[in-house]
């Protein structure tokens, strides 16, 4: 009888436990691919305005695996944080869409100049840094490249308030101060320092 009843406890109490580890860890054993994506000619892209292009973030999952990423030429006077080695050449800000509260898509309005994101009320400057509501951290951005006569985009990666890259992190986690070190990446996604060449 006793038996009986702790197996049934057992089996009740894996009934909640499995699935909550399986949420937990199972992030770590993610796959991430990294490719580059050719989004257009270099000159379709201004230095004083962003250009929305459609990458796949996803692949094998239609249009939910798609994202819009804004796009503009690199402007010496305003984008002076530091490019990483290998990348000193970069000559275009790709910005994601993914607001960095709880992920809702951002859009660009150019009357304004800022990103919007229409869940809560986040609001990010021209460079995607936030000047207001509950977002914790810059928008991401993508690293990219021109090759063959198209602009590139490659794998994501994240910014703390000064610019500074990260490698990639989730939405609501900060980048700033000792909030880099309170959401370390992933281990799976720590990867992609590792950045494909070609
Ligand atoms: S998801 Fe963007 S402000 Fe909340």
């Amino acid at each position: 009888m006793t038996g009986a009843v702790h197996t049934t406890g057992a089996i009740a109490a894996s009934a909640f436990l499995l699935p909550a580890l399986g949420f937990a860890i199972g992030p770590i054993f993610e796959k991430h691919e990294q490719r580059w994506q050719p989004v257009g000619r270099p000159d379709e892209f201004p230095n004083d305005n962003y250009v929305p292009k459609v990458i796949t973030i996803s692949d094998g999952i239609g249009e939910t695996g798609k994202s819009t990423v804004y796009i503009r030429k690199r402007n010496p006077a305003l984008d002076t944080d530091k490019l990483p080695k290998g990348f000193e050449g970069e000559q275009f800000v790709a910005i994601s869409s993914r607001c960095m509260h709880l992920g809702c898509p951002v859009r660009y309005t150019d009357a304004a100049q800022r990103f919007i994101c229409p869940c809560h009320g986040g609001v990010y400057d021209f460079q995607g840094k936030v000047s207001g509501g509950p977002p914790v951290r810059p928008l991401d951005r993508f690293y990219n490249r021109v090759r063959n006569g198209q602009l590139e985009i490659g794998p994501r990666f994240s910014v703390n308030s000064q610019l500074r890259r990260f490698s990639p992190r989730d939405p609501g986690e900060p980048l700033d101060g000792i909030g880099q070190y309170l959401y370390p990446s992933r281990p799976s996604i720590r990867k992609l320092d590792k950045l494909p060449t070609e």
